[in-house]
This record gives C-alpha cells, structure tokens and sequence, in this order.
C-alpha cells in the first residue's frame, strides 16, 4: 500500500474485477507504460514509464490524487483473479489555460494483450454506471483527434460525438458526452455525491501527463 487508505470502490462485470492499484502492480504499470502503442495518444505521446521506480511513482500519484475520493478513481482493470489488464480512470479533466476543473471525465488504456475483446468497453460501462449510480450527471471522454479505436470505444458506450474542443489539457481533442440515463432518477442515486463528486470535480484537478 502506497500512502494514504485508499478508498476507491471494488467494481466487477461479467468479466472484470476493477479494484485500486498498488505498489504491488509496478511491473505490471511500467510495462504498459512503457510501450508506444499504449502511449502514443496520451498527452504529446512521448511520455514513457521505463522504471519501476517511475511505475510506483504513477501508482502513488493516483492514490494521492484520487484515493480518498469515494466516487471517483484510477482502477486496474483485472481478470476476476486480480491480474491486470490496464487501467480505466474517472476524475476531474483540468480545464484549458486555468488550474480549474468543471467536468469529469473517463478513460482507458488496456495492454495490447487484451485488446480486441471489447473489455474496455465494458471497464468503463462499469465505471460509468457507478458514476451515474452516485449522482453524476455528465461525464465526458476526449480523444486525440487520431485515435480512433479510443473514439470507438465510445461509440460502444453510446457517447455523443460533439466534435472538436480546446477546452482540456491545453490542446485539442475529439470530445463525447455521456448524460446520465433517465433509470438513475435522483431518489436511486447514492448520497455522495455533495461530499465526493460534487467538490471535486468543481475543484482543481491534478494535471497528470495528459493520461485521459
Ligand atoms: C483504446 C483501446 C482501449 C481500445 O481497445 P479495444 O480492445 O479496441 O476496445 P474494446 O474493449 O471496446 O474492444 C472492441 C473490440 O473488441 C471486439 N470484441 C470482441 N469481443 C467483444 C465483446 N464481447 N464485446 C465487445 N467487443 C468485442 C470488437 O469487435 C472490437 O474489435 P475491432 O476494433 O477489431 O472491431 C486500446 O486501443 C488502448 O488501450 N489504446 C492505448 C491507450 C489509449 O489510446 N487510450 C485512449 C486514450 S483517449
């Protein structure tokens, strides 16, 4: 365990158990990290965690910066065993030119091993349903404008293509929007959501390296 508790919620589907990282997951990280195809659309696409040092640095700053958070998280997406897959993510997405952050955002980055099968569809079908089960209203996802397959994945979801912005992490991005479907009325939602969503995603986001 890396720092504080952590306190990201356990999710599983059909074919996933998504729990918290930890130190433990290092080699695992820096594999996935350190590979072209995985980084490629991620931030300028030069970024590459070649360590294991670097790895349990890159765990250790998602649980500081999302740990504590009852709602939202960084997951390692796993068999049901507990082997990681990759990551899908759920946070605060840092507004362009202003340390602010207005929206929430999703995102995934599978190892090329587990691509091809539709799970990280269905890591971030679980995610999403999780968010909108707390009180979410809206979470979107941004792509680079090249990326295509992440810009299927949310297609599958069922996102909404609003085309390009300049309104995150500097730069410019295919942007898709998910609302919260009409079934998680407000009287089924969880009662987090003033205390853990709410102030967080209003607040000031971590701005990683791009990773969304
Ligand atoms: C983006 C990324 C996660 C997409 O992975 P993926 O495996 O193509 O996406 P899905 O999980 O939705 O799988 C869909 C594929 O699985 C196939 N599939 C097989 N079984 C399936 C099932 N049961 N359900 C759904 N799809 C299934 C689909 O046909 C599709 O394959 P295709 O693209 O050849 O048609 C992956 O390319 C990646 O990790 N890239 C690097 C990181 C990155 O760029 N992340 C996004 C940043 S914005």
């Amino acid at each position: 365990m890396v720092g504080p508790a952590v306190m990201t919620v356990p999710l599983r589907s059909a074919r996933l158990l998504l729990r918290a990282y930890d130190a433990d997951d290092a080699a695992f990280v820096r594999d996935l990290y350190s590979r072209e195809a995985v980084q490629r659309f991620l931030g300028d696409g030069t970024a590459r965690t070649t360590t294991l040092e670097a790895a349990r640095e890159k765990i250790a700053g998602w649980q500081a910066a999302w740990g504590a958070d009852q709602v939202l998280g960084v997951w390692a997406v796993c068999e049901p065993d507990g082997s990681p897959l990759g990551t899908v993510l759920l946070k605060s997405i840092p507004d362009s030119g202003a340390d602010t952050a207005h929206d929430v955002e999703v995102g995934w980055h599978l190892h090329p091993d587990a691509w091809g099968r539709g799970l990280a569809t269905e890591a971030a079908r679980t995610v999403l349903d999780h968010a909108f089960a707390a009180g979410l209203d809206r979470v979107v996802a941004v792509t680079h404008p090249d990326n295509t397959a992440s810009q299927a994945v949310c297609r599958r979801l069922g996102m909404t293509h609003r085309g390009r912005t300049r309104a995150y992490y500097d730069t410019e991005c295919e942007l898709f929007e998910l609302m919260a479907p009409d079934s998680f009325t407000a009287s089924s939602r969880g009662a987090v959501r003033d205390d853990a969503v709410g102030g967080r995603a209003a607040g000031a986001a971590p701005r990683g390296d791009g990773e969304s």
